[in-house]
């Protein structure tokens, strides 16, 4: 609802020049230790992935999973990370992708999804979209489906979803707020 947007939108802070200057970083440390805030977007975020008929919540490290573990046991699904490359000790799938300056590379245990999965994916920030495209075809190359993106900020300058746009194929991005 347009109310639960004011709430969480009242409750990101703008940080100039962070992490350099000319940057203005939207900081959703407020939200979170706000616990209204913060159960309002985790009830909206496990509506969407009833809605649009997930079966597991893929979340992104780090900040993602601190949205998305507290949504998963809300709408009663699993929790599957995709964590930066390294930090998992099974049999795991990789996948680089572009920064602003360099590459980075993330990864998913892939036993965690099966052929009968339907991902939600969700993370705090969309900004190019980088980070979304390459869990969506860790997603897709561990033969599970998609249910769909969502995050609590799309930063629409960015035109990140024109870059998921081929991974989400038909799945929707849904952000709860655009700035
Ligand atoms: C930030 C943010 C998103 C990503 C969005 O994560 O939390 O995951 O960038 O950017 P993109 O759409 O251009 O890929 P970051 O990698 O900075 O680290 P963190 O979540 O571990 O803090
Ligand atoms: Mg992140």
């Amino acid at each position: 609802t347009e109310s639960t947007r004011e709430l969480l939108l009242s409750r990101i802070r703008d940080i100039p020049d962070y992490p350099k200057p000319g940057v203005l970083f939207k900081d959703i440390t407020p939200l979170l230790a706000d616990p209204a805030a913060f159960a309002a977007l985790t009830d909206t975020l496990a509506e969407l992935c009833v809605r649009h008929g997930a079966t597991k919540v893929v979340g992104l490290e780090a900040r993602g999973f601190i949205l998305a573990a507290p949504v998963a046991v809300r709408a009663g699904l699993g929790f599957v990370p995709v964590r930066k490359a390294g930090k998992l000790p099974g049999a795991t799938l990789s996948q680089a992708y572009e920064l602003e300056y360099g590459t980075a590379e993330i990864e998913i245990h892939a036993g965690d999804l099966s052929a009968d999965d339907r991902i939600m994916v969700i993370d705090d920030v969309l900004a190019t979209g980088g980070t979304a495209e390459a869990s969506l075809e860790l997603i897709r190359r561990a033969g599970a489906e998609v249910a769909g993106v969502a995050v609590l900020m799309e930063l629409g300058f960015l035109d990140g979803r024109a870059r998921l746009e081929q991974g989400l194929a038909d799945a929707p991005l849904e952000a709860l707020i655009r700035v």
